[in-house]
């Protein structure tokens, strides 16, 4: 079959099954380019919970799927490569969690959704790239532990002085691998451009940064902006919708290694199979399932700034 004829027989069977299709900002050109929804892990999870389909097909990694799952408990949600995992949510584990919590007694813990369900549920509250600066200043407490992103963690920190973070120390292997020297290079050879960067990366990156936001922040920045040229610091997939939307705007990938293979595994083939078999379905269990849906929902109820 054609990419065009296992795109138009995923678009058959999402009706048949009524399921909705949804593919973070991440993926492959091909998959976002017929998913029902593309987002931010924040707009994605709201569009989980919203949703009166039946099947949410999840094209994105293992923790987007399960925040699904947490969220619509009553809905199938299939997540078509099983083995797209974050190494960054993987940082971190429970044990070392709880340890660290038994350190800071009562210190509340913010959790990216970047985490398993079973961290989520460790936790007091969640967060996203695009609402961790609300999220932390909704805190009524002057200390707080941060996980698993230390470079979110210190970007958000920036914007809350008056409270102390203890970080864990995780990061996303992808947004690490862009150097201070790559984002220099690209900025010499366009020196009109704006750099614009993900709070994943490194601090000494965000330094450079004209602008740090989340990949959905990044579509409404270089949108609105009169600028023209722009250093893009975040996983290529973005580049996708960025181009489509404008037409007359040139955006540069900031370094080359900026791919996530594991964003990259899902084909529209993987689709396909998912909503044949209507498998692999991920599911998390009730007892960690509510806890973690409390963190999620404290932090859907969170107002943006
Ligand atoms: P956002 O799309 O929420 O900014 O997430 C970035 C990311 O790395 C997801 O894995
Ligand atoms: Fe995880 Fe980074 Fe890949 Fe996002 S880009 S899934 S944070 S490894």
């Amino acid at each position: 079959m054609s990419s065009s004829e296992v795109q138009q027989a995923i678009r058959r069977l999402l009706k048949e099954r009524n399921a909705v299709l949804l593919a973070h900002n991440y993926m492959r050109d091909e998959v976002q380019a017929i998913a029902d929804i593309t987002g931010d892990s924040l707009q994605l999870s709201m569009e989980a919970a919203k949703t009166s389909a039946s099947v949410i097909v999840f094209c994105g990694v293992h923790f987007m799927a399960e925040s699904a799952a947490i969220l619509s408990p009553d809905k199938t949600v299939l997540l078509p490569r099983p083995d797209a995992g974050c190494p960054m949510a993987d940082m971190v584990d429970l044990t070392g969690l709880r340890e660290l919590k038994a350190r800071h007694p009562g210190v509340p813990v913010v959790t990216y959704v970047n985490s398993s369900a079973a961290v989520k549920a460790e936790s007091d509250i969640c967060c996203t790239s695009a609402n961790a600066v609300s999220v932390v200043k909704s805190l009524a407490a002057d200390r707080l532990i941060f996980v698993p992103d230390r470079n979110l963690g210190r970007w958000v920190a920036r914007f809350v002085p008056d409270k102390q973070f203890i970080f864990w120390e995780g990061y996303c292997p992808t947004h690490e691998r862009m150097t201070v020297e790559a984002v220099q290079e690209q900025q010499r050879e366009h020196p009109a451009a704006l750099f614009i960067c993900h709070p994943e990366c490194a601090p000494a990156v965000s330094a450079l940064a004209d602008h740090v936001c989340s990949t959905s922040g990044m579509y409404a920045y270089c949108k609105n902006s009169p600028a023209t040229t722009f250093i893009i610091g975040t996983e290529a997939g973005i580049l996708f919708k960025l181009r489509q939307d404008n037409p007359d705007k040139e955006f540069i990938l900031a370094s080359p290694a900026l791919i996530c293979p594991n964003m990259k595994l899902t084909s529209l083939e993987d689709v396909l199979l998912a909503l044949q078999t209507m498998q692999p379905v991920v599911t998390v269990p009730d007892e960690v399932r509510l806890k973690a849906k409390a963190a999620l929902d404290k932090m859907l109820a969170v107002p943006r700034d």
